[in-house]
């Protein structure tokens, strides 16, 4: 009798113990292409083997805008996510609203700080608290080439400057073949530009020009040919482009259907999904002219204050699990990106990887390293809006001279 009494005891415990842990943890996100289901079902399982309801909010459209306007409204009514996937600068911008939860606990116990390169945990802190959690290191410079493709129409070598990827995209289209596979949001036009400023005009240039927004730098000969190099990139596109999803666009390379593609390392998740093997059927390398540089793009997320101390305890514990050594490996292997957290082995992942994870470390000092403009880690939303619509305006019409294109995009980069 005594004993029952005991276990009945500890099973009420257990039980109360679990309503107070467990929670559920909804979890707004962007990644709905194959390459990116795959990789958030990873933290999905991470979260349940812990016990907590996984409540997924996905907002399709690549690059997050979709997701940035649902979140508004979401916070705005008073009933924020758990968490949502917010990155840059934005996480600053939240955060000077009062509505994110303070992670410096969980920091503290996973010793975040040591983990994280500094130029990481300085965008995921608020007035020197952690208010979000960095998931992986994307790396948006690169160019991705079907090898079949180029071997057919005979380019036997990587273009590795401007004049010598005009030079293969010629032999592409006069085999009748889709030089460069492209897609249709402004994201996708800026992912490509940022990388013809950085071919074009280097690591230093690219600062001056689209960080600094420096009025002489955005009406400069450097920026003048930029916007003639874009332009001609464009010429390589398919009249079907516009509207077009970014792994839409990858199918195409993956399919043999286009040879090129100018795309962050999330690609390679889809090239990965399909089963392809890198350095055989399909070529990743830095777009031309940038091998000295890095784009970088830290997908995060931040949590929002919630009431519910079962929805604490599972942002903590998304927290912590967002920044483990299991989470960071596997979700990265699908995902295409690199792990953010240091000190992490590369044995499993691919060459691309492994070159993203070297380059990261080497233009870290030499200069090379760069937020991404067109992936949000640079400049406030305003300013980021506009001068990605300036951008777009000129690469869909091609009536818009480029001294027209120039004065557009510098005045759009004065947006406060
Ligand atoms: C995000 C990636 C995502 C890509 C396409 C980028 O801005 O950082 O995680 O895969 O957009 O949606």
């Amino acid at each position: 009798m005594l004993k029952l009494s005991k276990l009945a005891t500890a099973v009420a415990l257990v039980v109360a113990g679990a309503a107070v842990h467990a929670g559920e943890v909804e979890v707004l996100h962007y990644w709905t292409s194959g390459g990116e289901a795959k990789s958030v079902a990873e933290l999905k399982k991470i979260m349940q083997a812990k016990g907590h309801t996984w409540k997924d909010f996905a907002v399709a459209g690549g690059g997050g805008d979709n997701a940035a306007t649902v979140l508004k409204s979401r916070v705005v009514s008073g009933n924020p996510p758990a968490a949502a996937q917010i990155k840059g600068p934005a996480i600053q911008e939240w955060a000077s609203e009062g509505v994110l939860a303070n992670l410096d606990a969980t920091a503290k116990a996973e010793k975040w700080d040591e983990l994280l390169p500094t130029v990481v945990a300085d965008v995921m802190k608020y007035k020197g608290s952690y208010v979000a959690a960095p998931v992986n290191v994307h790396r948006v410079n690169w160019m991705w080439a079907n090898s079949a493709v180029l071997k057919k129409v005979g380019v036997t070598t990587t273009p590795k400057t401007w004049d010598e990827f005009f030079v293969a995209a010629e032999k592409v289209k006069k085999a009748g073949l889709i030089p460069v596979a492209h897609g249709g949001q402004n994201w996708q036009d800026f992912t490509t530009f940022e990388s013809v400023v950085l071919g074009v005009g280097g690591a230093k240039f690219f600062t001056d020009a689209l960080i600094k927004l420096d009025q002489k730098a955005l009406t400069s000969a450097t920026m003048k040919k930029s916007l003639e190099t874009f332009r001609k990139v464009k010429g390589y596109t398919d009249a079907a482009a516009p509207g077009r999803d970014w792994n839409l666009a990858t199918a195409m390379v993956i399919q043999e259907k286009a040879a090129f593609q100018f795309m962050g390392d999330w690609a390679k998740g889809e090239f990965s999904a399909a089963g392809k093997v890198p350095g055989k059927d399909y070529i990743c390398a830095a777009a031309p002219g940038t091998a000295n540089a890095y784009t970088f793009n830290v997908d995060s997320f931040a949590m929002f204050k919630l009431k519910d101390a079962g929805a604490q305890k599972a942002q903590a514990d998304l927290a912590a699990a967002i920044m483990g050594t299991e989470f960071q490996e596997v979700f990265n292997l699908n995902k295409g990106s690199i792990p953010v957290r240091l000190k992490m082995s590369m044995d499993k992942f691919d060459d691309c990887a492994k070159l993203s994870s070297k380059d990261f470390v080497d233009t870290a000092k030499t200069g090379g390293l760069v937020p991404s403009v067109a992936h949000g880690m640079a400049i406030k939303p305003a300013a980021e809006g506009a001068i990605k619509d300036a951008v777009s305006q000129f690469w869909n019409d091609d009536k818009i001279s480029v001294a027209d294109g120039m004065k557009n995009i510098a005045k759009a980069a004065a947006t406060k």
